[in-house]
């Protein structure tokens, strides 16, 4: 699941040269065809396009490949290889965008017109752009409306295009609840096999997210102290500067419970929380997150409003840009959707009874910043004498300024005694790595190539996820909990800050 891609350092300091310094250092694929559904859609041309054309550019895939574009437009083949590339400069600037490196690319594209719900011919002229080698891998990716994967299983089943080798890509949010996505978990799996059915977060691909699974099992230090013995609790932020921007209508639906907690912040929570896996096999690595989902304490009417504050911004200024409001960004005269959302959540086990752990997300906060923040508790006795003491505190920066810093007390240098200062040990990424990191749609996009699960849902867990985030929801309706106003530019209502600052702690 991890390619141990990372530059070797000796413990003396002096540095080895690896390959991956040339960021070269990967697992090439087999010749495949992949079919995205919602080909002309947004996250095809910001993310699945680019993703293609930069493996395609380290040469991880072959010339002999297909990406196939599909959604209802009537477009030829060269309007679609168009409308990709103006996207690209558009979405992904130019540094790292090559001309004759785009042309070979382009080879690789086609595109069929399909109305999922309509004729015959247009799932005959899908099948006859596919190859006719049935053995070949075929990737159906649905970055379509979760109402849509259903049927879209069901057509290219009926349309006889699903072979032994077919996998099916499913992007979140699947379902807009329990109930929702057992439907769509039940309703795929009658055409694909549960091992066939790659359930995207993309936050799984991040590198620093996969980083999680190494400082945390590639390491002796943290495991002895990684419990309620040692840490005092956890903090999980996943900040946006953004706004709604174009995807108003989707967003007002969903909420920032949904669109992020559900599945980001839940995914981060397990890997920080999941017991050692066997292995790094899909499996193993899932059944440590169900296990952790399974032990979230539920949330209910009696204790919601202690445990959970939900936001919504208001006009206010990002540095020095003045931003609008939630609702003119969406249109509308009234929204009762949450744009921010902070939890107390507890996991009733042995390892982390008693240990609060905080998450909060939410759009048009200060900064982008995502974290997780291990806070130690003190030292049980102080010989310091009046002088403070800060427990240790381990922050994994994620995005951006990629980095890992563990705080210590060390001992001011110089005369006239003790004095102390909390200082970090800094494990920044710039520092450290030179290699271009690839967009998480990259290694997960090869990832299903490849036949990899690790880094993908399996369908318990999404249910299990599910029902967690139902239960706050039914809470906040049954007890009409406040949706409160914070501005555009702060890192949510003031609630959240009191939420922690009752049990003596803020948010870092
Ligand atoms: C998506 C959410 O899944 O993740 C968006 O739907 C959010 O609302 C995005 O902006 C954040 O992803 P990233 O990679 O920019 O942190």
């Amino acid at each position: 699941m991890v390619d141990s891609s990372a530059k070797n350092e000796d413990m003396s300091g002096s540095r080895a040269p690896d390959a991956s310094e040339s960021g070269s250092a990967f697992l090439p694929v087999d010749s495949f065809d992949l079919v995205v559904f919602g080909g002309t859609g947004d996250l095809a041309r910001r993310k699945l396009i680019p993703a293609l054309y930069h493996r395609f550019c380290d040469g991880q895939i072959t010339g002999k490949s297909r990406v196939i574009g599909t959604s209802r437009s009537d477009h030829g083949r060269d309007d679609y290889v168009q409308l990709v590339h103006n996207a690209y400069h558009e979405f992904s600037g130019d540094d790292d965008y090559d001309d004759k490196c785009w042309s070979d690319f382009a080879a690789l594209l086609d595109y069929v017109s399909l109305d999922v719900g309509d004729t015959k011919a247009d799932w005959a002229a899908l099948g006859k752009a596919l190859s006719k080698d049935k053995n070949r891998t075929r990737v159906f990716y649905l970055a379509v409306p979760p109402k849509l994967y259903v049927d879209i299983c069901k057509g290219l089943k009926a349309a006889g295009l699903v072979t032994p080798n077919s996998r099916v890509v499913l992007e979140k949010p699947l379902g807009t609840d329990y109930g929702s996505a057992k439907a769509i978990n039940e309703g795929v799996g009658s055409v694909f096999e549960e091992n066939s059915i790659y359930r995207i977060d993309h936050y799984l691909g991040k590198e620093t997210v996969q980083n999680l699974l190494v400082l945390r099992f590639g390491n002796i230090l943290l495991e002895p102290l990684w419990s309620n013995r040692a840490i005092d609790h956890v903090e999980i932020t996943v900040g946006e500067s953004i706004g709604v921007g174009g995807r108003g209508s989707y967003y007002d639906g969903a909420g920032a419970l949904r669109d992020m907690v559900q599945n980001h912040l839940l995914q981060l929570l397990c890997l920080t929380a999941m017991e050692t896996p066997a292995s790094l096999d899909a499996d193993d690595v899932r059944t440590e997150k169900l296990k952790v989902l399974r032990a979230l304490r539920p949330i209910t009417s009696e204790n919601v409003s202690d445990t959970t504050v939900r936001g919504q911004y208001a006009r206010g200024k990002v540095g020095d840009e003045v931003m609008t409001d939630y609702l003119t960004d969406v249109g509308l005269d009234d929204s009762q959707t949450e744009t921010f959302v902070a939890i107390k959540a507890h996991i009733d086990n042995w390892r982390w009874a008693g240990v609060p752990i905080y998450i909060r997300t939410g759009k048009r906060m200060a900064k982008r910043r995502s974290d997780i923040v291990i806070q130690f508790k003190p030292v049980p006795h102080s010989v310091f004498g009046d002088t403070k003491l800060n427990p240790n505190r381990l922050v994994i920066r994620l995005q951006p300024d990629e980095a890992v810093k563990l705080w210590f007390e060390i001992k001011e240098p110089g005369a006239g005694g003790m004095r102390l200062k909390t200082l970090p040990l800094n494990l920044s990424y710039a520092d450290n790595f030179t290699v271009r990191y690839p967009d998480a749609y990259e290694r997960l996009l090869m990832d299903v190539v490849r036949g990899n699960l690790s880094l993908f849902m399996r369908g318990d867990e999404v249910e299990a996820a599910w029902k967690w985030v139902d239960n706050i929801i039914a809470a906040w309706k049954d007890t009409d909990q406040r949706l409160e106003l914070y501005q555009a530019g702060h890192d949510g209502p003031e609630e959240a800050n009191d939420m922690l600052s009752k049990d003596g702690t803020k948010w870092v």
